[in-house]
């Protein structure tokens, strides 16, 4: 089957002076093109609207609306038409404008058919190049933001593998001393708004949370006869119990994501006086994100019920904790956690409980946050039998 050829392209001529639009258009017909004609500017710009136009063949001169306000009009609204000038004698200047403004080509007025010919082709030519171009390039910008679409959903999947293992982790140890559950979960929220709080945001704020909730994984290779033992620890079996946080420390340094929050579980027992273990680390040498876990897991110690005791109350325990600045915390840290009030750390603390209730009634998903875990509080009044 013999291909049809595709249609002449449309050229419009426009001229103020009828007899040169008519000799024009009538020479391109006997050629073969689809010609339209106007008489001036506006008129052009409406057939151009309703018709696709790949060339233009412009007068310079007329009146009112010119040849170069009628360019400057179709590189604003018609970026793909292809624009020839014609041009009188003498005006060269007035071309070389052109060309600098966007147009393909510039006539001497009358044109040659021949020259007006090697014109139209040329610019019919180029404009498909420019065409094909355009095309390829809006090919490539999809496909890049397809790419990065899957990469991003990529991202979010290595993400939350990231953090479900962090999860089984502490589940791990959960399993072993599920004393206090919840705890890591209070821990993290009670840090993050400290954190918060001091400014920290982003990437590093991400960072503490998961040094909080991975504070005690060291004791998971503490023995079950010392992390179980229900009474008062022995020296021994203390010697033991202080290892845990170079335990936990060696456990998951060596994993890059996790190298920051590696610093926060090593030194989550230090104090800001540098009387903590196990290397007796004081004030800035301690790591920030451990220096704010240190005020929310205490806060977190302070307020739970233990089988051998109640939990007091925040105002008492906001109070200890405001008195132990500059002793067991770092006062910059203590002013921040003031700053969220009592009202608003009971606030987190029913958000929490809420969204428990609701993950427990298959409401909601469950916040990538953390599961239920042991505590290892570390109170200012009152420490719990095995985290001093
Ligand atoms: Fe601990």
């Amino acid at each position: 089957m013999e291909a049809i050829p595709p249609p002449p392209p449309r050229i419009l001529i426009v001229d103020d002076d009828e007899s040169v639009r008519d000799v024009i258009s009538v020479l391109l017909r006997e050629e073969g093109y689809n010609c339209v004609v106007a008489s001036g500017a506006d008129m052009a710009l409406d057939l151009a609207q309703h018709d696709e136009t790949p060339l233009v063949i412009s007068d310079m001169k007329m009146p009112g609306k010119d040849g170069l306000w009628l360019l400057e009009a179709f590189r604003d609204k018609h970026p793909d038409t292809s624009i020839i000038m014609l041009t009188g004698y003498g005006d060269t200047e007035a071309a070389v404008d052109c060309l600098r403004r966007g147009a393909v080509d510039y006539l001497l007025k009358p044109p040659k058919l021949t020259d007006l010919i090697r014109s139209i082709e040329r610019a019919l030519a180029k404009r498909r190049v420019e065409l094909a171009r355009k095309r390829y390039q809006k090919k490539l910008e999809r496909k890049v933001r397809d790419r990065t679409t899957e990469l991003r959903a990529a991202l979010r999947d290595v993400n939350t593998t990231y953090q479900n293992t962090l999860l089984a982790l502490v589940s791990a140890l959960d399993a072993r001393e599920h004393e206090t559950s919840d705890h890591s979960q209070r821990v993290v929220e009670y840090t993050t708004a400290i954190a918060h709080r001091l400014t920290i945001k982003g990437a590093e704020l991400e960072e503490i949370g998961r040094g909080a909730l991975l504070h005690d994984i060291g004791k998971i290779g503490v023995p079950d006869a010392v992390l179980l033992k229900p009474g008062k620890l022995t020296p021994d079996e203390w010697v033991e119990m202080r290892k845990h946080p170079d335990i936990g420390f060696n456990m998951i340094c060596p994993i890059p994501f996790l190298s920051i929050p590696s610093q926060i579980v090593l030194s989550h027992q230090e104090r800001y006086d540098g009387q903590g273990y196990p290397r007796n680390l004081r004030r800035e040498e301690i790591h920030i994100g451990a220096r704010i876990f240190a005020i929310a897991d205490t806060l977190d110690a302070m307020t739970s019920d233990r089988p051998y005791r109640k939990g007091t109350s925040f105002s008492n325990a906001i109070a200890e904790i405001g008195r132990c600045a500059g002793t067991q915390f770092d006062p910059e840290v203590v002013r921040a956690f003031l700053d969220i009030g009592e009202e608003g750390l009971l606030k987190i603390k029913a958000e929490m409980l809420a969204r428990k209730k609701a993950k427990a009634e298959g409401k909601v998903e469950e916040k990538p946050a953390v599961p239920e875990t042991p505590a290892t509080g570390t109170p200012a009044a009152e420490a719990p039998a095995h985290d001093k």
